[in-house]
């Protein structure tokens, strides 16, 4: 299982701070949509700067039309990035569509399809899908899958079932992860570290419990020796 630290503060000195305060450390960094709106690849590029073994995950959950996605997706391309995500729900055609395009390049980010996000209830969940998350859940991996991607964006929760309906290999990465049950914040279905390592999960995203801490390396460090 790898840690996956979620770069979600509010100006890129304070991420920059914290990638220094976490640089010893064998992390992955993920930068969404707040980071890489504001900030852009220059961010990455200062990321690089701090340590050029870090791994990062550009959470940008691209949702368009198949057309778009892989040209979305062949601009990720040239950022070097080790990971993005597509939203699942787009479709298998446009799974496809992004994968074909990528498939021209010797060598790609691994690319996961967001499957619930960890911030639905289960109510909102039906509200939109009309369908429970389990069972949703599993159809989008299992098209993620056959549209050639190499994992989800899922909670703890769905993790084993997923791999049980796809295979042990097809990665899980799962946001709502509160390592020691610290505050959960807006998300719903939030699970500890140690669930998340019995449901088989490769990556845990932790981005509240370690940016709000008063000291970050320090819960970076009781994460890793978690493990
Ligand atoms: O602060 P917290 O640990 O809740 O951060 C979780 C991170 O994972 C946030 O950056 C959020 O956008 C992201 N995420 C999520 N649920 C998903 C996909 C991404 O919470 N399904």
């Amino acid at each position: 299982m790898q840690l996956c630290v979620a770069l979600d503060l509010p100006t890129k000195e304070e991420n920059l701070a914290l990638v220094k305060k976490i640089k010893e450390y064998d992390v992955w960094l993920k930068v969404g949509l707040r980071s890489y709106i504001r900030d852009g690849e220059d961010f990455l590029i200062e990321i690089k700067k701090i340590n050029p073994d870090f791994k990062i995950f550009l959470d940008l959950k691209l949702y368009d039309i198949p057309n778009t996605m892989a040209d979305a997706a062949e601009s990720i391309m040239s950022l070097g990035v080790d990971t993005f995500n597509v939203h699942a729900s787009a479709g298998k055609r446009a799974m496809s569509e992004v994968m074909k395009r990528l498939s021209k390049y010797e060598t790609r980010p691994i690319v996961l399809a967001v499957t619930a996000l960890t911030s639905f209830s289960e109510d909102e969940f039906v509200e939109v899908y009309e369908k429970d998350i389990a069972s949703k859940a599993n159809q989008f991996a299992k098209d993620a899958m056959s549209s050639g991607l190499d994992g989800v964006v899922c909670s703890a929760f769905e993790s084993a079932s997923i791999k049980s309906v796809t295979t042990k290999e097809f990665m899980t990465l799962t946001p709502g992860i509160r390592p020691f049950g610290e505050n959960a914040g807006d998300q719903q279905r939030v699970a500890d570290a140690t669930y998340a390592k019995g449901a088989m999960v490769d990556f845990i995203v932790v981005g509240r419990p370690i940016y709000q801490a008063s000291n970050p390396a320090e819960v970076v460090e009781k994460i890793l020796k978690e493990f």
